[in-house]
């Protein structure tokens, strides 16, 4: 790692910092409407091995973007020169880091900056947040900042929403910053309020596989913003802060006085999608892992059928896990492609993985990617 930092900048670097990505057990889309969410860490981390500059400029340098031959490329900016909107790539979420906090009045300085990372990329599985929080905390040590990891999270959100210019929700970067191993992270994504809950699948012969269908729908960016905005008319029409104010059982009264079909669905997701998350909580906490499953591919059906985000690939991918006996199955993350997730007892997770792969070929998709989802730890420092 720091061979890459030394390479890239001739220098040792003064720390090394890692931050994972996440897959998110239920909650979908539920954090930019108040609601709750239950992500866990992934092993899968981003790397920032920095070191401080004393002339206000930023250098990034990405071990993954690195062209062969010519040396890898550096991304440059000066401090003072961050402007929202002005970055495009992966670089844009380092500078908006920085941008964030200093915004925030947190004294950051200049940097080299060196990341490699093996979160898959543009699989619904946060590489986006663990990059922002991997530089993230890195900055926190480096520069001496007092700050809370909430708070930290929320400065991680505030530069993807408002310098790079994606309206995500608080999941990512909290799951990133705050799950801990061996266990999911129920968040409040109103109060911000956070409880570990036990997730020891393999105690109880469970595995969570991680179905990655290597695919990514264009529509996703547009459609997420679009979704977003379904969401906050809905809560406008019912005069609730956000849809999270619904209880359960107003919904049906509730979704009756919203004229539009579409967003009528649109609030059923959240509303009973809300309702999944504590009762997952509920039946983790009362010891019964397996009957959470069919609360996944509840919530799956919700997502296809109600909030529209779901694809073929995961379609398919969720059908031919349930049919070789997963027991439960569900797309995860912002949707139109990326990964599902199959909660699988450990002894079948072989001829799940084998029906999925066939299914695909099946149908003429590339091959997906499979793993075991171990439920790991939260972002550190590591040199
Ligand atoms: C993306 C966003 C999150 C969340 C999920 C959907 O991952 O970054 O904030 O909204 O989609 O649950």
């Amino acid at each position: 790692m720091s061979g890459g930092f030394r390479e890239a900048f001739g220098r040792d670097p003064d720390g090394v910092w890692a931050a994972p990505g996440r897959v998110n057990v239920i909650g979908e889309f539920t954090d930019y409407n108040d609601g709750f969410v239950l992500p866990i860490a992934l092993p899968h981390v981003t790397r920032a091995a920095i070191a401080r500059r004393d002339d206000g400029r930023l250098r990034v340098v990405s071990a993954q973007q690195a062209p062969g031959g010519g040396g890898p490329t550096v991304a440059e900016a000066s401090l003072s020169e961050l402007e929202p909107r002005t970055a495009t790539g992966w670089a844009a979420y380092v500078f908006g880091v920085a941008w964030a906090l200093r915004e925030a009045g947190r004294p950051v300085g200049g940097a080299d900056i060196h990341i490699d990372s093996n979160v898959p990329i543009g699989a619904g599985l946060s590489s986006s947040a663990a990059l922002e929080c991997s530089v993230a905390l890195g900055f926190r040590d480096l520069f001496s900042l007092r700050i809370t990891r909430e708070r930290l999270a929320l400065l991680a959100q505030h530069a993807e929403n408002d310098f790079v210019g994606v309206p995500c929700g608080i999941m990512d970067q909290t799951a990133s910053l705050r799950c801990r191993a061996g266990r999911a992270l129920l968040l409040d994504t109103r109060s911000l309020a956070t409880r570990q809950v036990p997730f020891d699948l393999a105690r109880e012969g469970l595995v969570l596989l991680v179905l990655d269908t290597r695919v990514q729908h264009s529509l996703g960016t547009s459609a997420y913003a679009e979704r977003r905005r379904a969401c906050e008319e809905a809560a406008r029409t019912l005069g609730v802060r956000a849809l999270r104010d619904v209880e359960p059982g107003e919904m049906q009264a509730a979704l009756a006085r919203i004229a539009e079909p579409v967003i009528a669905r649109r609030a059923r997701h959240i509303i009973t999608e809300d309702a999944r998350v504590l009762e997952v909580v509920r039946l983790l906490d009362a010891g019964r892992p397996r009957d959470v499953g069919p609360v996944l591919s509840a919530g799956h059906a919700s997502l296809r059928d109600d909030f529209e985000v779901s694809a073929p690939e995961l379609d398919t991918a969720v059908e031919a896990a349930c049919s070789a006996g997963a027991l439960g199955a569900r797309m995860v993350g912002g949707g139109f492609g990326g990964s599902a997730i199959a909660l699988v007892d450990a002894g079948r997770a072989q001829a799940v993985e084998t029906a999925v792969r066939a299914a695909f070929a099946e149908r003429g998709f590339g091959s997906p990617r499979v793993f075991v989802a171990v439920p790991s730890g939260m972002a550190r420092r590591l040199a």
